[in-house]
């Protein structure tokens, strides 16, 4: 997903406004969440997200989901968000991991088609996921 960043999506500081940069990041999310599963996705929830950069008005962001983990029902999705400036030069300004929850049309979680793990990459990418919804469900009723 591309973005200009426009007046209407900065802050006082013409930076822009983190909500905004989360809205984009879980409709990119969710795009390919749903892509993946070919059904209906929601956002169950959103590990820590650190914002490294400020992203300036007339920057280009650059958003990019991939789907890492697939449970029974749900998905861990990496998203990472780049700014571009004017000159071109591009910078990471934040990565975030969501987790989605395929549901039926009574929005009762429906299972997901597995993940395909093609690479020896592909297989460190899950083994990571795979810590991180460890402790996110240890987190979840903190
Ligand atoms: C997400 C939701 C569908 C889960 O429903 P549920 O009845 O709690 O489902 P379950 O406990 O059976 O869990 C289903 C899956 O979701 C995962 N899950 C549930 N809550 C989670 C959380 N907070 N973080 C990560 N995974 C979660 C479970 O581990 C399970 O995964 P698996 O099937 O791959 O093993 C339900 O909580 C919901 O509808 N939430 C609101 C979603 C929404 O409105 N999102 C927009 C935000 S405003």
């Amino acid at each position: 997903m591309t973005q200009l960043v426009l007046p209407q999506h900065t802050n006082a500081l013409g930076t822009a406004f983190g909500g905004q940069v989360l809205s984009w990041v879980d409709v990119a999310a969710g795009v390919c969440a749903g892509r993946h599963a070919r059904a209906v996705c929601v956002t169950a929830s959103f590990d820590e997200v650190h914002f490294k950069l400020p992203i300036r008005h007339g920057d280009v962001v650059h958003i990019v989901g991939v789907v890492t983990w697939t449970g029974r029902t749900s998905m861990e999705i990496r998203v990472r968000v780049d700014r571009e400036q004017i000159d071109g030069r591009r910078e990471r300004a934040l990565e975030a991991f969501a987790t989605f929850v395929c549901v039926d049309t009574e929005g009762k979680p429906q299972p997901v088609p597995p993940l395909e793990l093609l690479t020896d990459a592909h297989r460190a990418c899950w083994d990571r996921a795979e810590l991180r919804r460890r402790r996110r469900l240890e987190n979840r009723g903190r």
